[in-house]
């Protein structure tokens, strides 16, 4: 379909910092994030999770034990609890909080998306933000409903006419997408996929999201799969595209973003820096 598409023009390729800059600075803080934009990324990845207060938090897992010194499932905990907890000090790349000898990084509360839009908002240059919202199935549409208020509070559910929406939703969960589409049908719906079901093979997506978001295993083990996203009117995000082999292979197979750790050494081996 004919859904809103994202990002840039015809064969220039996007370059989205996973988690923000998350192979230099831990994953989902402001640091990352900061350093993602410094790095001269396009866009900015982060996922999505309501706290038991509803609020909007950038946390990955269902709990916070790996990426702070705190224990329990963000669902479980209130904002000021998990604001009470250090999600920075520590390295997060299969490092413990605990170990002595994991790399220091600086002391940081738990990231809201909301702060986070306002860094974006701040940075003086078009950031694009692909925000992923994990298993909002259980929240039966509030996550959704959250989001939508809070992008809808900085302008950007509703794009000026003709120029592209700056924000994106991803989602393994086309249900999720489709609650996206229904309330604000100008933000482009990114489904994500870790291996292709025999009847999406054709590149069409559940429901016409827009974007198809495929794994980069996806790309390596079936690269037609790209050119017939396109061909079914999709571009193709690919994550997490980290190693320069595969990158390669990306910009081969003309991918329109690569959703990636180190946007650095990605926008450099691309010749962008
Ligand atoms: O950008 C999509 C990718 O982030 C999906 O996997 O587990 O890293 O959220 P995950
Ligand atoms: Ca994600």
């Amino acid at each position: 379909g004919a859904s809103p598409g994202a990002t840039p023009g015809p064969n220039r390729i996007a370059v989205v910092a996973h988690r923000g800059s998350s192979e230099d600075v831990p994953e989902h803080t402001l640091a990352a994030y900061r350093k993602a934009i410094e790095d001269g990324a396009d866009a900015l990845e982060c996922d999505v999770r309501l706290t038991a207060d509803g609020h909007l938090v950038c946390v990955h897992d269902r709990r916070v034990d790996r990426t702070s010194n705190g224990r329990g499932a963000v669902s479980a905990l209130e904002l000021q609890d998990l604001a009470a907890l250090d999600f920075g000090s520590w390295r997060g790349l299969g490092e413990s909080p605990d170990r002595d000898d994991s790399p220091r990084h600086e002391r940081t509360s738990v990231l809201t998306l909301e702060r986070l839009l306002e860094l974006i908002a701040d940075s003086g240059r078009r950031v694009e933000l692909a925000v992923e919202t994990k298993h909002p199935t259980r929240w039966a549409g509030r996550v959704e409903e959250r989001l939508l208020a809070l992008l809808g509070r900085f302008g950007l559910t509703e794009p000026p006419a003709g120029d592209p929406s700056a924000v994106r939703v991803m989602s393994f969960s086309a249900r999720s997408l489709q609650r996206v589409r229904e309330a604000a049908p100008r933000v482009p719906t990114v489904y994500l996929m870790q291996f292709v079901s025999p009847r999406l093979r054709d590149g069409r997506l559940p429901g016409g999201a827009g974007i198809a978001g495929p794994s980069m295993r996806i790309v390596r083990n079936h690269p037609e799969y790209v050119a017939r996203a396109h061909r079914a009117g999709n571009q193709v995000h690919v994550w997490t595209v980290d190693a320069p082999g595969d990158v390669e292979r990306c910009a081969a197979l003309g991918v329109d973003a690569i959703i990636t750790n180190r946007p650095r050494q990605v926008l450099s081996q691309l010749g962008r820096r």
